[in-house]
C-alpha cells in the first residue's frame, strides 16, 4: 500500500473529508432519530462509499436507501441487510439484478410512484418471479415522483393487491421542496407532509409504515412523529454543503465535513482570482444567488462562475489571495461533487489519516 501523502503533498483539486465532523454528523442524526423511536435509513447518494455506509450502520441505521440498483449493489460489502431503492424502476432487463439483490439481503424494498408507473413496474416484478416489497411514493410538494391525487392511492394499492409479484409494505415521500423553505416555516411544512402521507396510508391500512424525511426535514419529522412516522431517509446530512449550512439553517458551517481543496492559479484582474477547480471538481449546481462554492475558512470568497477546470473567485478578500495559495471550498451542493471523484482524502486535525474509494461513483444505472 502506498504511504499516505501529507496534507502539503496533496495535489489539487482534491475532495477532503473531515473524519471527526463526519462521525459527529452520523452520531447526531442517529441520536435525533433514536430519541423519538424513528428508524434511520440514510440515503447513500451523498457519500456513495462503503466506508461511510459501515459507519452509519454501526451507529444504528436500520438500513440504507439508494436511488439506483447500481448503488445498492455497490453498498453490499458494507454488510447492509435492508435496502430501499427509492426510484421508479421500469426496465425489464433489471429483473435479474433485483432477484440477485433479494438473495443477498434480508429485505429489499422497491418503489411505485404513480398509477402509470405501477402498471409497468408490475410487468418487471413478474419477470423476477418473486414477490417484491413495495413502498408507494406520495408527492408532498416537490412535483417529482409520487402520487399527486390521493384518489389514485386506492387504485394503486388494489393493483398491487391483485399481483402475486408485489406486496404494499408502506408509504414514502421526498420533501425536497423544503430546501426552498425558510427555517421558521419548516416545522409547519413538515406537519403537512406527515399529515398528507398518513392520510394516504390511513385509507389503505393504518398498520403500514410511513417514511418521509430528507436532510432538511429529518430531525423535524422525527421530533414531530408521535408514532406516525417509522423511518426517515436523509442523505446530505453526512457531509453538508451551502444548501444545508447557509440556506436552510439545518447545520452549522463548522459541522460541514466535506470540502474541495483548490489552488489559486491566476489573478488576471483586480477583484478576481482563478482556482484550479471548475465544474469537473465543484460541479455546476449553484445557489439561487449564483454561488457554486464559498471559502470554508470564513473569508469572503465565493466561486461565482465555473468552466470545466477553472473557478472564478470574487469577494472582499480576493485581492489578498496569492497565486499558488491553497484553500478549502464548501460546495453549493455536495452530492454531485462526490460523484466526480474516485476517492476522497480523509483528514483529522489537519492531517491526512486515510483515503476512501467512492465505490458507487457513477453508478447511475
Ligand atoms: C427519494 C429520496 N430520499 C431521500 C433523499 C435524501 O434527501 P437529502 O438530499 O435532503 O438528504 C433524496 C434526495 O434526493 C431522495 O431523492
Amino acid at each position: 500500500m502506498n504511504p499516505l501523502p501529507t496534507y502539503d503533498e496533496l495535489p489539487t483539486p482534491t475532495v477532503l473529508v473531515d473524519r471527526a465532523r463526519l462521525a459527529a454528523n452520523i452520531r447526531g442524526m442517529q441520536a435525533a432519530c433514536d430519541a423519538h423511536g424513528v428508524e434511520l435509513r440514510p440515503h447513500i447518494k451523498t457519500h456513495k462509499m462503503v466506508a461511510v455506509a459501515r459507519q452509519q450502520l454501526t451507529a444504528g441505521a436500520r438500513g440504507l436507501t439508494c436511488a439506483k440498483l447500481g448503488e445498492a449493489e455497490a453498498m453490499l460489502p458494507s454488510g447492509v441487510r435492508s435496502l430501499f431503492v427509492a426510484h421508479s424502476l421500469v426496465d425489464p432487463r433489471q429483473a435479474s439484478r433485483i432477484s440477485a439483490l433479494i438473495e443477498q439481503l434480508d429485505e429489499l424494498r422497491l418503489a411505485v410512484t404513480s398509477e402509470e408507473h405501477t402498471e409497468v413496474f408490475l410487468r418487471l416484478a413478474a419477470l423476477t418471479g418473486k414477490k417484491l416489497s413495495v413502498m408507494m411514493a406520495i408527492d408532498t410538494g416537490l412535483g417529482r415522483e409520487g402520487v399527486r391525487d390521493l384518489a389514485a392511492v386506492g387504485r394503486i394499492a388494489a393493483a398491487l393487491g391483485r399481483s402475486p409479484h408485489a406486496e404494499l409494505r408502506g408509504f414514502y415521500a421526498h420533501e425536497g421542496s423544503l430546501y426552498g423553505v425558510p427555517p421558521a416555516e419548516q416545522a409547519a411544512r413538515v406537519e403537512e407532509t406527515i399529515a398528507r402521507v398518513c392520510a394516504a396510508r390511513d385509507g389503505i391500512d393504518r398498520s403500514l409504515p410511513v417514511w418521509p424525511g430528507c436532510s432538511v426535514s429529518a430531525r423535524l419529522v422525527a421530533a414531530a412523529s408521535r408514532g406516525r412516522v417509522q423511518a426517515v431517509r436523509p442523505g446530505t446530512y453526512v457531509f453538508g454543503d451551502i444548501a444545508l449550512a447557509k440556506l436552510t439553517g439545518t447545520m452549522r458551517a463548522d459541522e460541514v465535513a466535506l470540502h474541495v481543496l483548490a489552488t489559486v492559479v491566476d489573478k488576471p484582474a483586480s477583484g478576481l482570482a482563478l482556482i484550479d477547480a471548475g465544474s469537473k471538481a465543484l460541479f455546476s449546481d449553484r445557489t439561487a444567488a449564483n454561488i457554486f462554492a464559498i471559502a470554508a475558512d470564513g473569508r469572503e470568497l465565493s466561486v461565482v462562475r465555473v468552466s470545466e477546470e477553472h473557478g472564478w473567485v470574487r469577494g472582499a478578500d480576493v485581492d489578498a489571495l496569492r497565486v499558488g495559495e491553497r484553500l478549502l471550498f464548501m460546495p453549493a451542493h455536495v452530492c454531485p461533487v462526490v460523484n466526480l471523484t474516485d476517492e476522497v482524502v480523509v483528514t483529522e486535525g489537519g492531517r491526512v489519516v486515510d483515503v476512501w474509494r467512492v465505490e458507487a461513483r457513477g453508478r447511475v444505472r
